[in-house]
């Protein structure tokens, strides 16, 4: 069983897809932390403006022990994930290990961009989670603890068009996804909504 939560950033994917793992007793992949793990490794590698050919050496070879490192929730290793997620050889490079990761037994949960659309096609239920940005950033903002609103909007919209506007993979809703505004729900109302999405897939209801 493959569930595929996608959306934009700071909609809420996370904490439904997590949630949803712990539901169904499901592994969980945030595969945004891959796409992080590489900007990061850039970032240090050489710094702005990123150069694909360090962001590809370092897709190639990801560690997955650099999960853990602290850095990698900060804005700017969120920006650098999101121009390296542009790259093609990047995203080829990251498609074997989370598809592998969606086989896992007796099921997986992965959130990201494209999950529904070219990393799992054929997941058994794909949620598209997205929120107003204006509502995404003041929770961005609460989470972050920043001061300003205005500089996390802008953020959260260039990273929008920069996930939505690339040529591989964009941030798309797959055709057959159910889409969730959680831009009027707490986090208990969206994962209610996300697991009752789920189970109409699983029952055919
Ligand atoms: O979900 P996140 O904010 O941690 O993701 C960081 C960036 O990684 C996001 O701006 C786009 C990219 N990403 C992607 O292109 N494809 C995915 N499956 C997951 C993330």
């Amino acid at each position: 069983m493959i569930i595929a939560v996608d959306g934009p950033a700071a909609a809420g994917k996370g904490t439904i897809a997590r949630a949803l793992a712990r539901h169904y007793g499901y592994h969980f992949l945030d595969t945004g932390s891959l796409y992080r793990m590489v900007g990061l490794a850039a970032l240090r590698a050489g710094g702005a403006p990123i150069a694909s050919s360090t962001a590809i050496a370092a897709a190639r070879k990801l560690d997955p022990q650099d999960f853990a490192d602290a850095e990698l929730r900060n804005e700017q290793v969120g920006g650098a994930a999101s121009v390296v997620a542009a790259i093609p050889e990047v995203r080829a490079a990251l498609l074997e290990l989370q598809r592998s990761f969606a086989r896992k037994s007796p099921g997986a949960v992965l959130d990201g961009r494209d999950i529904g659309t070219v990393v799992c096609p054929d997941a058994d239920a794909k949620l598209f989670i997205t929120a107003r940005a204006e509502v995404r950033a003041r929770r961005r903002q609460t989470e972050l603890g920043a001061a300003d609103y205005e500089a996390v909007l802008a953020d959260i919209r260039a990273r929008d068009e920069r996930d939505s506007r690339r040529t591989a993979a964009p941030l798309l809703a797959a055709p057959d996804a159910v889409t969730l505004d959680t831009s009027e729900m707490d986090i208990a109302a969206a994962i209610a909504a996300a697991v009752r999405a789920v189970e109409a897939r699983r029952t055919g209801f």
